[in-house]
């Protein structure tokens, strides 16, 4: 059986891509057999990993026309295997799902078929189908929060919406609240980490993401920040986090 995480978060541009390929990267190093799963319209992840590809991925596999194991690509420059994103493709099936009663489940019957230690899902920022399919999948969920005023609101609308989730599903839904791109030296990132803090008590990670440039370049060289910057503070705080976590 597979442990599955969410990497989830309604806010744009909070981390979630990042955290979910890096983190990725991470587990397949320490030897796991690691799914990334792009949920996300965008394809950010995907375009990352390999590229922006016409291939068969999360959107046929939502909709029943292919099977996850069959549909999964290799990655070896991050050590995982990976469902990819078409954006036009993964709309359409958003679209579909969404007036579909009981479709939210069908991402969990799909990965049942997927055999690894690991399957993390990069999800969009939005609270919609895809999200939903998600949340009911994981038995984790990790969400990145930057620390910042619009982080925090964000943060508090996301632990709500994941609150009504709960009850529709009857399933206890536990976050574990990751701060990312965190800035030491500035006052306002270190009062909006306390102000995180409060909201998110014990689901608070004790390892937070530094902001870093090298993290932002690893994306535009298509690899991990473990491969681009070995010694880089966000190699080490990503290999952190998937000792906390995991
Ligand atoms: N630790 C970090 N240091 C510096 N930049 C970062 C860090 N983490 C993420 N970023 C940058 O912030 C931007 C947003 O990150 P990312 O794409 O991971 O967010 P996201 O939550 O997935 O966005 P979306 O909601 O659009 O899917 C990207 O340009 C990314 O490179
Ligand atoms: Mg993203």
């Amino acid at each position: 059986m597979s442990t599955v995480v969410a990497v989830a978060n309604q806010k744009g541009g909070v981390g979630k891509t990042n955290l979910t390929g890096n983190l990725a990267a991470e587990l397949a190093a320490q030897g796991c057999s690691v799914v990334v799963v792009d949920l996300d319209p965008q394809a950010t992840l995907t375009a990352w990993l390999v590229g922006r590809s016409d291939v068969v991925g999360t959107a046929e596999v939502l909709l029943g026309e292919a099977k996850a194991s069959d549909a999964l690509l290799d990655v070896p420059t991050f050590g995982v295997r990976l469902l990819a994103a078409v954006p036009d493709r993964l709309r359409v099936a958003d679209r579909t799902l969404a007036s579909e009663v009981g479709s939210e489940r069908r991402l969990a019957k799909a990965l049942r078929g997927v055999e690894a230690d690991v399957v993390l899902c990069d999800c969009p920022p939005s609270m919609g189908i895809l999200t939903a399919s998600a949340l009911l999948a994981c038995e984790v969920v990790l969400v990145p929060t930057t620390p910042t005023a619009e982080g925090i609101d964000g943060l508090t609308q996301f632990r709500e919406n994941l609150a009504r989730l709960s009850e529709a599903f009857d399933r206890e839904l536990r976050a574990r609240v990751v701060v990312t791109s965190y800035n030491d030296r500035l006052r306002l990132a270190r009062e909006a980490r306390e102000a995180i803090s409060t909201i998110a008590g014990a689901d608070l990670c004790g390892v937070v993401i530094r902001e870093s440039v090298a993290v932002r370049e690893a994306v535009g060289h298509r690899v991990p920040i473990r491969s681009y910057r070995p010694g880089n503070t966000g190699a080490a705080d990503y290999a952190a986090l998937a000792q906390e976590v995991f």
